[in-house]
């Protein structure tokens, strides 16, 4: 098929589902319609008398990572961090997303909040846990005297919606960790709540997973040199999913609440 039949092609798909009623991912839509449009196409007739035209070297995923490290190094402040993040472009994930979501919550704030990565709300509004798992999120911390309107800071180990919330790739939060670390650096929370298994192991580069992590205090130790006690808690999606779990986060926030509270 060719270039324009591909994109033909996804447009009429797109239609038809809409005329289904089936809710097509438009993001993931927009991303193969741009991936049909750089495809390679059929081989053009051979060009005798030219010379081949150089064709430019791909960025490799190490120089995106420094690249990124180079960006976040660069940012004093939140605002500048937004705008690097914003404007960097190693991230696949971005192609197909309509916003980042970079931070929410108070600047500076003593309590840190770092979840896994946007879903359907977040990458509308550009903000992290801003929808049902978000309220679940706020609800929780609402119960041991935090907010986002107050006292804490919340983020994400990667900005951009992976397609059909699948869980973001190694590369994926290696391309935003600098950015991460950075946010620690110039926040310098007291103290930071890993949300989910992706973000706990992610964070401490564990291999084991958050049924083990949850309830233990762990210490982040950034780049730049700044470290912070971190404790991992479910995610409050698994929660909503998994109710019976409740009670272990409810003993999990205590614990927090206590830290806290000797840290002040
Ligand atoms: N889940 C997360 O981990 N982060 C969000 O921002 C939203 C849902």
């Amino acid at each position: 098929m060719s270039q324009p039949e591909q994109i033909q092609a996804l447009k009429a798909l797109r239609d038809w589902w809409a005329e289904m009623g089936v809710d097509a991912d438009e993001a993931e839509i927009r991303a193969l319609t741009k991936a049909a449009r750089t495809s390679v196409g059929p081989a053009a007739p051979p060009q005798t008398a030219r010379r081949p035209r150089a064709i430019p070297k791909e960025k490799r995923h190490e120089d995106w990572v420094e690249e990124a490290r180079n960006l976040a190094r660069a940012a004093a402040t939140m605002a500048d961090l937004k705008a690097a993040i914003e404007g960097f472009d190693g991230c696949l994930l971005k192609e197909a997303a309509r916003n980042a979501a970079c931070y929410d919550g108070v600047e500076g704030a003593p309590v840190m909040v770092i979840g896994e990565g946007p879903g359907a709300e977040e990458d509308k509004q550009g903000k992290p846990f801003v929808g049902r798992a978000g309220q679940l999120l706020d609800r929780m911390l609402a119960a041991i005297g935090l907010s986002r309107a107050t006292n804490v800071f919340i983020t994400n180990v990667n900005y951009w919606r992976p397609p059909g919330n699948r869980n973001p790739t190694d590369d994926e939060l290696a391309l935003c960790r600098p950015f991460v670390d950075r946010m620690v650096e110039i926040g310098q929370p007291k103290l930071i709540i890993a949300a989910g298994g992706v973000s706990a192991k992610s964070l401490l580069n564990a291999s084991i997973g958050i049924m083990k992590l949850r309830g233990t205090e762990q210490m982040l130790e950034t780049p730049g040199g700044y470290s912070a006690p971190l404790f991992p808690i479910f995610h409050p999606a698994f929660l909503l999913r998994r109710p019976e779990e409740k009670s272990r986060a409810w003993r999990d926030l205590l614990q927090i609440q206590e830290r806290l509270e000797g840290l002040s």
